[in-house]
């Protein structure tokens, strides 16, 4: 078959008129880095209330905010100590309430993030397991051990973990206790760090908990979830080794022999029983789920119609930023997607991955397999990534579907690539022995007002649990806004025609003369969205440049390399 045969490829059909989550535009806000209201260097609820205004004038839809539980923030808040509290270094619930309540009257829905593979190590439930002690979970006392997956270890002496499972964060994935006596006891689980014991998914009791943490959140007013680690839940019975020697489950590796920790089919009803929940509130409740989990027409099976309403499509973000591939994974997205009646949620960036505009610029390899870019790795062409960034985003917002944007990229903001390692924080650093750098060049504090109190108006005092690198002052959002060019300027550019134009509810199929290597185009209804992949100016068709990644450099009616167009067409 041709590279490019656009007589076999899918074509999407406009969903008008559908709920929000099928179209809308989701900011990721990073509590910890967005806005830090009282000055001690860390984000928090108030301060991401002082600034939602900004987010609504941006023109997104919804935000959705990383975990803001009480936790020991041993994994940046996903080790939640307590499902229904706030911790003391975002605020209290109040300030959740006044949060929520200002973003509402903004017209934004707010989604949080829900973390239920594994708990904290300092949770009360992993508290008394390690004693062996029993817990009240709805109602009743159980072994509190039952909760989670405790198992004697293998070897003479029980010395070696239980199976041959690895932790995403390096290392094994089981940790051993001491008994009361100080003696070296049974095992735990963790698919990721030690601090973040999985959950026994299996008992009911896990299961009702967490309905009435859903329940919880819902009555306080949330719009819905963002799952983490779904896939990861379910874990096949009896814990077997996993097939692949080599890696063991140390992140999910599409094609992989059955992984027994992985994408189990047992997490199916409980996902069914939680949109039944949110069904049963008003308003188009939804919920997202991280669900790792490819081939998309796998993926396909966690939004069918009555479980997740979005999954992220993973798919798009590691795609490598070519046309033979671009084409190839968005046929595939809509080809599952539409298989189940779901929208694809497309996604470039997030907490976890180098940031695009830095991504782009150096040869990092997939973003979910990429894993920081720290002073001593290639450094990245700052230029060249922005603009290819500007590009791959402005090709992303003219797609019908669901979108997610992550804090700062509206800003063309680059990772932190020379953070030192005394700043790093990410588990994985310190697990790898500094081998990966981890993931905390994505999540320095965003820079506001330029040169306002040394941390660029992240808040007052200077004071930043990651210091921003020099650079990021002058990706300030002052020095952008309303200046024509700007990247913020373009993202708000875009979504405000993305609303207009109905883009998020239309349609989609290939130009056929606009789709080859150097090129791809597409048509949604009366816009054509075409992004130049090549070395050589291309040649536009008729019709209104409506928006341009590269504004101020465009050359008459052609498109440079990396820039993407919307024309409109006037029928
Ligand atoms: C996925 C989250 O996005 C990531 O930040 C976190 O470390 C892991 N899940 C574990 O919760």
């Amino acid at each position: 078959m041709p590279k490019f045969d656009v007589t076999t490829a899918p074509r999407h059909e406009a969903k008008v008129g559908n709920q929000w989550w099928r179209s809308g535009v989701i900011y990721q806000i990073y509590p910890r880095s967005f806005a830090d209201a009282n000055g001690d260097g860390i984000g928090d609820l108030a301060g991401i209330r002082s600034r939602l205004g900004s987010l609504a004038a941006l023109g997104v839809d919804a935000v959705w905010l990383s975990p803001f539980y009480r936790s020991p923030q041993k994994d940046a808040g996903y080790d939640v100590s307590d499902y229904c509290d706030v911790d003391p270094l975002f605020g209290t619930l109040d300030d959740f309430d006044a949060m929520l309540t200002a973003a509402h009257s903004l017209g934004l829905k707010v989604l949080i993030d829900l973390v239920p593979n594994h708990t904290s190590d300092q949770h009360k439930w992993f508290q008394a397991a390690l004693t062996g002690g029993l817990v009240e979970v709805g109602g009743a006392k159980l072994a509190a051990r039952d909760l989670y997956h405790f198992k004697p270890g293998r070897g003479v002496a029980g010395e070696l973990p239980p199976n041959n499972w690895l932790s995403l964060f390096g290392g094994p994935a089981w940790s051993r206790i001491r008994d009361e006596n100080g003696e070296p006891g049974d095992w735990y689980l963790h698919l990721f760090d030690s601090s973040q014991p999985d959950l026994n998914w299996a008992n009911p009791a896990v299961q009702a908990a967490f309905e009435e943490i859903l329940h919880f959140w819902l009555d306080r007013g949330v719009d819905g979830f963002r799952v983490d680690q779904p896939h990861a839940m379910a874990k096949a019975a009896g814990l077997p080794d996993h097939p692949d020697v080599e890696r063991a489950g140390a992140g999910f590796i599409e094609g992989e022999a059955a992984p027994p920790m992985w994408f189990q089919p047992e997490v199916h009803p409980i996902f069914r029983r939680w949109r039944a929940i949110l069904e049963s509130y008003p308003g188009e409740r939804a919920m997202c789920g991280e669900a790792y989990v490819l081939p998309l027409s796998l993926m396909a099976q966690w939004v069918r119609p009555d479980e997740f309403n979005q999954t992220f499509n993973f798919r798009f973000l590691d795609s490598e930023w070519n046309a033979a591939t671009l084409f190839a994974n968005i046929n595939e997205s809509f080809e599952a997607f539409d298989a189940v009646g779901a929208p694809s949620t497309w996604v470039l960036n997030n907490h976890d991955v180098i940031r695009h505009a830095s991504r782009f610029g150096g040869n990092y390899g997939r973003a979910t397999a990429s894993d920081g870019i720290g002073p001593n790795s290639p450094q990245p062409n700052a230029a060249t990534g922005l603009r290819k960034a500007r590009g791959a985003t402005m090709f992303m917002l003219g797609l019908p579907g669901a979108s997610y944007i992550y804090q700062g990229e509206e800003l063309g903001l680059p990772e932190h690539t020379t953070l030192a390692e005394v700043f790093r924080q990410d588990p994985t650093f310190a697990r790898t022995g500094g081998e990966r750098v981890g993931r905390d060049g994505c999540r320095v504090p965003l820079p506001w007002e330029a040169g306002a109190g040394d941390a660029n108006g992240f808040n007052q005092t200077g004071e930043a649990w990651l210091p921003q690198p020099e650079i990021y002052r002058a990706y300030s959002r002052d020095q952008q806004d309303g200046v024509a060019g700007s990247t913020l300027e373009l993202y708000k550019q875009a979504l405000h025609l993305r609303r207009n134009l109905r883009l998020g509810e239309g349609s989609f199929a290939w130009l056929p003369e606009f789709t080859r290597d150097e090129v791809l185009g597409y048509r949604n209804g009366d816009v054509l969205v075409i992004h130049n992949f090549g070395n050589a100016q291309v040649t536009l068709p008729a019709g209104e440049v409506v928006l341009s990644s590269l504004l101020g450099m465009q050359t008459g009616h052609s498109l440079a390399p990396d820039q993407t167009v919307w024309l409109k067409l006037h029928t």
